[in-house]
Protein backbone atom coordinates (compact mmCIF):
# COMPACT_ATOMS: atom_id res chain seq x y z
CA UNK A 1 0.00 0.00 0.00
CA UNK A 2 2.65 2.80 0.77
CA UNK A 3 4.61 1.87 -2.20
CA UNK A 4 1.51 2.20 -4.65
CA UNK A 5 0.79 5.70 -2.22
CA UNK A 6 4.60 6.58 -2.85
CA UNK A 7 4.24 5.74 -6.69
CA UNK A 8 7.42 2.74 -6.42
CA UNK A 9 6.14 -0.35 -8.71
CA UNK A 10 6.05 -3.61 -6.79
CA UNK A 11 8.09 -6.44 -8.11
CA UNK A 12 7.06 -9.98 -7.57
CA UNK A 13 8.49 -13.60 -8.64
CA UNK A 14 7.19 -16.82 -8.01
CA UNK A 15 9.37 -19.44 -6.33
CA UNK A 16 9.04 -22.86 -4.88
CA UNK A 17 11.92 -24.16 -3.71
CA UNK A 18 14.28 -23.07 -1.09
CA UNK A 19 17.19 -22.82 -3.58
CA UNK A 20 15.31 -20.20 -5.60
CA UNK A 21 14.66 -18.28 -2.34
CA UNK A 22 17.85 -18.00 -1.23
CA UNK A 23 18.99 -16.17 -4.61
CA UNK A 24 15.60 -13.99 -4.54
CA UNK A 25 16.53 -12.55 -0.27
CA UNK A 26 19.69 -11.57 -2.00
CA UNK A 27 17.90 -10.06 -4.77
CA UNK A 28 15.42 -6.24 -4.79
CA UNK A 29 12.47 -8.41 -5.36
CA UNK A 30 9.50 -7.56 -3.04
CA UNK A 31 7.48 -10.04 -2.70
CA UNK A 32 7.53 -13.84 -3.74
CA UNK A 33 3.93 -15.79 -4.69
CA UNK A 34 4.43 -19.73 -4.25
CA UNK A 35 2.15 -20.34 -7.01
CA UNK A 36 0.07 -23.02 -7.97
CA UNK A 37 1.95 -22.74 -11.49
CA UNK A 38 3.68 -24.85 -9.28
CA UNK A 39 1.98 -27.80 -11.16
CA UNK A 40 2.78 -26.79 -14.59
CA UNK A 41 6.73 -25.58 -13.73
CA UNK A 42 7.92 -27.50 -11.23
CA UNK A 43 5.68 -30.57 -10.44
CA UNK A 44 4.99 -31.63 -14.49
CA UNK A 45 1.34 -31.54 -14.82
CA UNK A 46 -0.58 -29.56 -17.26
CA UNK A 47 -2.85 -27.26 -15.53
CA UNK A 48 -2.86 -25.71 -11.60
CA UNK A 49 -5.76 -27.94 -11.18
CA UNK A 50 -4.22 -30.76 -9.84
CA UNK A 51 -2.08 -29.04 -7.14
CA UNK A 52 -3.31 -30.10 -3.69
CA UNK A 53 -3.12 -28.31 0.02
CA UNK A 54 -0.31 -30.63 0.58
CA UNK A 55 2.04 -29.63 -2.04
CA UNK A 56 1.46 -25.88 -1.30
CA UNK A 57 2.44 -26.20 2.08
CA UNK A 58 4.89 -28.21 1.53
CA UNK A 59 6.72 -25.81 -1.17
CA UNK A 60 5.66 -22.89 1.00
CA UNK A 61 7.45 -24.14 3.90
CA UNK A 62 10.56 -24.64 1.96
CA UNK A 63 10.82 -21.42 0.24
CA UNK A 64 10.27 -19.79 3.82
CA UNK A 65 13.23 -21.21 5.34
CA UNK A 66 15.34 -19.48 2.39
CA UNK A 67 12.96 -15.89 2.68
CA UNK A 68 12.88 -13.57 5.32
CA UNK A 69 12.87 -10.01 3.71
CA UNK A 70 10.35 -10.15 0.96
CA UNK A 71 6.78 -10.94 1.61
CA UNK A 72 5.88 -14.01 1.49
CA UNK A 73 2.22 -15.15 -0.22
CA UNK A 74 1.62 -18.64 -1.13
CA UNK A 75 -1.73 -19.56 -3.14
CA UNK A 76 -4.85 -21.33 -2.35
CA UNK A 77 -5.20 -24.23 -4.91
CA UNK A 78 -8.56 -25.20 -6.49
CA UNK A 79 -11.12 -26.35 -4.32
CA UNK A 80 -9.23 -25.37 -1.04
CA UNK A 81 -11.84 -22.67 -0.29
CA UNK A 82 -14.64 -22.60 -2.24
CA UNK A 83 -16.59 -25.36 -0.87
CA UNK A 84 -17.64 -23.37 2.87
CA UNK A 85 -16.00 -20.60 4.90
CA UNK A 86 -14.44 -23.45 7.29
CA UNK A 87 -12.99 -25.40 4.95
CA UNK A 88 -11.19 -21.48 3.38
CA UNK A 89 -10.24 -20.05 6.80
CA UNK A 90 -8.27 -24.04 7.81
CA UNK A 91 -6.48 -23.96 4.47
CA UNK A 92 -5.69 -20.63 4.80
CA UNK A 93 -4.25 -21.33 8.50
CA UNK A 94 -2.44 -24.07 7.19
CA UNK A 95 -0.79 -22.31 4.14
CA UNK A 96 -0.08 -19.80 7.69
CA UNK A 97 1.13 -21.64 10.46
CA UNK A 98 2.68 -24.87 8.72
CA UNK A 99 4.08 -23.09 4.89
CA UNK A 100 4.64 -19.88 6.77
CA UNK A 101 3.68 -17.54 4.49
CA UNK A 102 2.21 -14.35 5.16
CA UNK A 103 -0.21 -13.77 2.89
CA UNK A 104 -2.41 -16.18 1.20
CA UNK A 105 -4.02 -15.69 -3.11
CA UNK A 106 -7.02 -16.58 -3.88
CA UNK A 107 -8.91 -16.54 -8.04
CA UNK A 108 -12.15 -15.38 -8.09
CA UNK A 109 -14.41 -12.13 -7.95
CA UNK A 110 -17.92 -11.56 -6.48
CA UNK A 111 -18.42 -15.50 -5.51
CA UNK A 112 -15.46 -15.75 -2.96
CA UNK A 113 -16.16 -12.38 -1.24
CA UNK A 114 -17.34 -14.57 1.70
CA UNK A 115 -14.32 -16.76 1.47
CA UNK A 116 -12.11 -13.71 1.43
CA UNK A 117 -13.96 -11.94 4.43
CA UNK A 118 -13.50 -14.86 6.97
CA UNK A 119 -10.01 -15.22 6.41
CA UNK A 120 -9.41 -11.20 6.38
CA UNK A 121 -11.35 -11.34 9.54
CA UNK A 122 -8.58 -13.84 11.15
CA UNK A 123 -6.02 -11.45 10.53
CA UNK A 124 -4.71 -13.35 7.58
CA UNK A 125 -3.80 -10.65 4.65
CA UNK A 126 -5.60 -12.29 1.05
CA UNK A 127 -3.92 -11.19 -2.37
CA UNK A 128 -7.24 -11.42 -5.05
CA UNK A 129 -6.56 -12.77 -8.64
CA UNK A 130 -9.01 -11.79 -11.56
CA UNK A 131 -9.02 -11.91 -15.00
CA UNK A 132 -7.40 -15.02 -16.35
CA UNK A 133 -7.92 -17.38 -13.58
CA UNK A 134 -6.42 -20.86 -14.40
CA UNK A 135 -8.14 -22.74 -11.71
CA UNK A 136 -11.15 -21.93 -14.35
CA UNK A 137 -9.35 -22.88 -16.91
CA UNK A 138 -11.92 -25.41 -18.35
CA UNK A 139 -14.81 -23.01 -18.02
CA UNK A 140 -12.81 -20.01 -19.49
CA UNK A 141 -11.63 -22.39 -21.99
CA UNK A 142 -8.35 -20.83 -23.14
CA UNK A 143 -5.51 -19.19 -21.79
CA UNK A 144 -6.56 -15.56 -23.39
CA UNK A 145 -6.96 -12.42 -22.26
CA UNK A 146 -9.95 -11.55 -20.42
CA UNK A 147 -12.18 -8.29 -19.67
CA UNK A 148 -11.85 -7.25 -23.81
CA UNK A 149 -15.75 -6.55 -24.01
CA UNK A 150 -17.43 -3.90 -22.64
CA UNK A 151 -19.47 -6.48 -20.15
CA UNK A 152 -16.73 -8.51 -19.01
CA UNK A 153 -14.50 -5.37 -17.83
CA UNK A 154 -17.54 -3.94 -16.40
CA UNK A 155 -17.56 -7.38 -14.53
CA UNK A 156 -14.29 -7.43 -13.90
CA UNK A 157 -14.23 -3.65 -12.30
CA UNK A 158 -17.17 -4.70 -10.32
CA UNK A 159 -15.47 -7.81 -8.57
CA UNK A 160 -12.21 -5.76 -8.03
CA UNK A 161 -14.64 -3.73 -6.42
CA UNK A 162 -16.01 -6.52 -4.61
CA UNK A 163 -12.85 -7.91 -3.69
CA UNK A 164 -11.01 -4.87 -2.60
CA UNK A 165 -14.49 -3.87 0.08
CA UNK A 166 -13.69 -7.60 1.46
CA UNK A 167 -10.22 -6.33 2.84
CA UNK A 168 -7.63 -8.03 -0.23
CA UNK A 169 -4.66 -6.16 0.44
CA UNK A 170 -3.22 -6.45 -3.16
CA UNK A 171 -4.65 -7.68 -6.39
CA UNK A 172 -3.19 -9.92 -9.41
CA UNK A 173 -4.44 -8.99 -12.96
CA UNK A 174 -3.47 -11.36 -15.26
CA UNK A 175 -3.84 -10.96 -18.92
CA UNK A 176 -6.21 -8.22 -19.32
CA UNK A 177 -5.87 -5.60 -21.61
CA UNK A 178 -3.87 -2.61 -20.63
CA UNK A 179 -6.35 -0.17 -20.15
CA UNK A 180 -8.18 -1.91 -18.21
CA UNK A 181 -5.74 -2.62 -16.13
CA UNK A 182 -5.06 1.54 -15.71
CA UNK A 183 -8.83 2.28 -14.98
CA UNK A 184 -8.60 -0.50 -12.55
CA UNK A 185 -5.21 0.69 -11.21
CA UNK A 186 -6.72 4.17 -10.42
CA UNK A 187 -9.68 3.39 -8.95
CA UNK A 188 -8.51 1.57 -6.47
CA UNK A 189 -6.77 1.86 -3.21
CA UNK A 190 -5.01 -1.50 -3.16
CA UNK A 191 -1.75 -2.05 -5.53
CA UNK A 192 -2.69 -4.19 -8.66
CA UNK A 193 0.20 -6.63 -9.45
CA UNK A 194 -0.33 -7.55 -12.97
CA UNK A 195 1.27 -10.23 -15.37
CA UNK A 196 0.10 -10.06 -18.98
CA UNK A 197 -1.52 -6.52 -17.79
CA UNK A 198 0.82 -3.70 -19.08
CA UNK A 199 3.03 -1.26 -17.78
CA UNK A 200 0.13 0.67 -15.64
CA UNK A 201 -0.25 -1.71 -13.25
CA UNK A 202 0.80 -0.99 -9.68
CA UNK A 203 3.44 -3.12 -9.66
CA UNK A 204 4.47 -6.85 -12.56
CA UNK A 205 4.39 -10.45 -11.55
CA UNK A 206 6.59 -13.21 -13.48
CA UNK A 207 6.55 -16.73 -13.22
CA UNK A 208 10.83 -17.68 -11.79
CA UNK A 209 11.67 -20.18 -14.55
CA UNK A 210 10.13 -18.39 -17.05
CA UNK A 211 11.50 -15.10 -16.31
CA UNK A 212 15.07 -16.77 -16.29
CA UNK A 213 14.53 -18.75 -19.81
CA UNK A 214 14.49 -22.19 -18.34
CA UNK A 215 11.64 -23.82 -20.87
CA UNK A 216 12.83 -22.17 -24.21
CA UNK A 217 9.27 -23.81 -25.64
CA UNK A 218 7.37 -21.59 -23.54
CA UNK A 219 6.82 -17.49 -25.10
CA UNK A 220 3.54 -16.21 -24.91
CA UNK A 221 3.46 -12.36 -25.92
CA UNK A 222 3.65 -11.17 -22.50
CA UNK A 223 6.67 -12.52 -21.15
CA UNK A 224 10.41 -11.19 -21.19
CA UNK A 225 13.03 -13.57 -20.67
CA UNK A 226 16.18 -12.01 -18.76
CA UNK A 227 18.46 -14.65 -19.58
CA UNK A 228 18.82 -17.99 -21.15
CA UNK A 229 19.01 -20.86 -18.29
CA UNK A 230 17.72 -23.43 -20.66
CA UNK A 231 21.18 -23.02 -23.06
CA UNK A 232 23.58 -22.04 -19.01
CA UNK A 233 22.33 -25.21 -17.62
CA UNK A 234 22.55 -27.33 -21.14
CA UNK A 235 26.21 -25.96 -21.41
CA UNK A 236 27.10 -26.77 -18.09
CA UNK A 237 25.84 -30.58 -18.31
CA UNK A 238 27.31 -31.02 -21.17
CA UNK A 239 30.60 -29.96 -20.34
CA UNK A 240 30.55 -31.93 -17.09
CA UNK A 241 30.00 -35.33 -19.03
CA UNK A 242 32.60 -33.90 -21.28
CA UNK A 243 35.53 -33.84 -18.47
CA UNK A 244 33.82 -36.99 -16.46
CA UNK A 245 34.47 -38.99 -19.36
CA UNK A 246 38.15 -37.02 -20.52
CA UNK A 247 38.73 -37.69 -16.55
CA UNK A 248 39.50 -34.29 -16.60
CA UNK A 249 37.45 -34.08 -12.98
CA UNK A 250 37.66 -34.63 -10.45
CA UNK A 251 41.26 -33.19 -10.67
CA UNK A 252 43.75 -33.30 -7.82
CA UNK A 253 42.26 -30.14 -6.26
CA UNK A 254 38.58 -32.17 -5.99
CA UNK A 255 40.79 -35.22 -4.57
CA UNK A 256 41.49 -36.64 -1.09
CA UNK A 257 44.95 -38.84 -0.23
O1 LIG B 1 0.39 -19.39 -9.79
C1 LIG B 1 0.98 -18.40 -10.24
O2 LIG B 1 2.16 -18.44 -10.60
C2 LIG B 1 0.24 -17.15 -10.34
C3 LIG B 1 0.91 -16.01 -11.05
C4 LIG B 1 0.85 -16.22 -12.51
C5 LIG B 1 0.33 -14.72 -10.67
O3 LIG B 1 -0.86 -17.07 -9.90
Amino acid sequence: MQMKQDGVKITAVTCYDAAFARIIEQSSVDFVLVGDSLGNVVLGFDSTIPVTMDHMVHHSAAVSRSLSRPFLVADMPFMSYQCSKSQALENAARLIRDGRAEAVKLEGGQEIVGAVKAITEAGIPVVGHLGLTPQKIHAIGGFKVQGRSEEAADQLITDALALEKAGVCALVLELVPQGLAKKLSQMLKIPTIGIGAGVHADGQVLVLHDLLGLDSGFKPKFLKTYCDMNEIVHNALEKYVEEVRSEAFPATEHSFD
